[in-house]
């Protein structure tokens, strides 16, 4: 007997959308296939054709022939109320928005808990590095003392071209923007501000705790002095923008600062759009994962991912949390 597809409806057909429409039609043997598309604007040039398309998000979440619903839109508030209703109605969900994962994790992980459904977000940290499987599944056990790392591409992607090609700042920002890594709203990049989102999602799976996004202490790119990066050059260093959560006391201290690093840093090399993250553990000492972190297919390769792990009902395990939950009862 033909065994049927998973029927997938998208939302957003941006650079992530479209990434993660091509794996999925490059890849058959996934069984999986996106059904409709649901956007936004009616005049946009698009590259597939026009019967793809909806305008209705209910065309999504009220058709019952749809499983999975991927969310992949750049408004948090409006990813939000998709994802709430599509989880009420029995879908399960993969969703790439980070900003809207981090102002709602207290809610996701209740809606969760409530309907039975799951939600999965990989692609909401570093792209293409498997970051929160990693840290969620992997690690489960494993007491970490400290998370370092360079979380957001574009900015690593500006910083890059400004110390290497001498770029001004607007000419890097606007290349990022071409070429697909900055977020709609390129503020959300540059002042750091999706990296802290990115913080706060990965302070949960690495160590259980719910961070709200302004406990991170959050400071961008965009005020760096001109002279910054030669400074820093001229020292034989390259300023990065390092996001931190280190554990101290039982206290988790969270944050994203341009940092200036010397040549010995495991994230000196890190260039273009790429990202690393610093995994201290107690048993296992530093590891390292490094990869593309921003980009339509990086990022597309991270919701399929998730798709095939919804395939096999395979939620996050959130064992830290859990425990942490489970101290404060007893
Ligand atoms: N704007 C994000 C970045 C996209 O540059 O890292 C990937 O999350």
């Amino acid at each position: 007997m033909e065994k049927k597809n998973i029927k997938i409806g998208l939302f957003g057909f941006g650079s992530v959308g479209q990434g993660t429409y091509q794996i999925i039609q490059e890849n058959a043997a996934l069984g999986a296939e996106v059904v409709r598309i649901c956007i936004k604007d009616p005049q946009k040039e698009r590259r597939i054709s026009r019967e793809n398309f909806t305008f209705r998000k209910e065309d999504i979440l009220q058709d019952d022939s749809i499983d999975i619903v991927v969310e992949a839109i750049s408004n948090a508030g409006e990813a939000f109320d998709i994802v709430k209703e599509a989880l009420l109605a029995g879908k399960d969900v993969v969703t790439a928005s980070k900003k809207m994962v981090s102002e709602h994790l207290a809610e996701l992980l209740e809606l969760q808990a409530q309907t039975g459904r799951i939600i999965r977000y990989e692609a909401a940290v570093c792209g293409a590095i498997p970051v929160l499987e990693v840290l969620d599944s992997y690690f489960a056990h494993e007491p970490i003392e400290e998370l370092c790392g360079i979380v957001n591409g574009s900015t690593n992607y500006i910083l890059s071209r400004m110390q290497d090609e001498s770029l001004d700042y607007s000419t890097a920002l606007r290349q990022a923007q071409a070429l697909g890594f900055a977020e709609a709203d390129p503020a959300l990049d540059v002042k750091g501000w999706d990296a802290g989102n990115k913080i706060v999602i990965t302070a949960l799976h690495a160590f259980g705790e719910l961070l709200r996004p302004e406990e991170v202490l959050v400071r961008g790119i965009d005020e760096l002095p001109r002279h910054a990066t030669r400074l820093a050059a001229a020292e034989g260093k390259r300023i990065k923008l390092v996001g931190r959560i280190r554990l101290k006391e039982g206290k988790l201290f969270a944050s994203v600062m341009p940092e200036m690093l010397s040549a010995e840093h495991p994230l000196y090399s890190v260039e273009e759009e790429n990202n690393r993250l610093l995994i201290y553990g107690k048993y296992s000492g530093l590891q390292q994962l490094s990869g593309k972190g921003a980009g339509a297919l990086p990022t597309g390769t991270a919701v399929v991912s998730d798709i095939r792990a919804l395939l096999n009902r395979r939620g996050y395990q959130y064992a830290k949390y859990k425990e942490r939950a489970l101290q404060s009862v007893v």
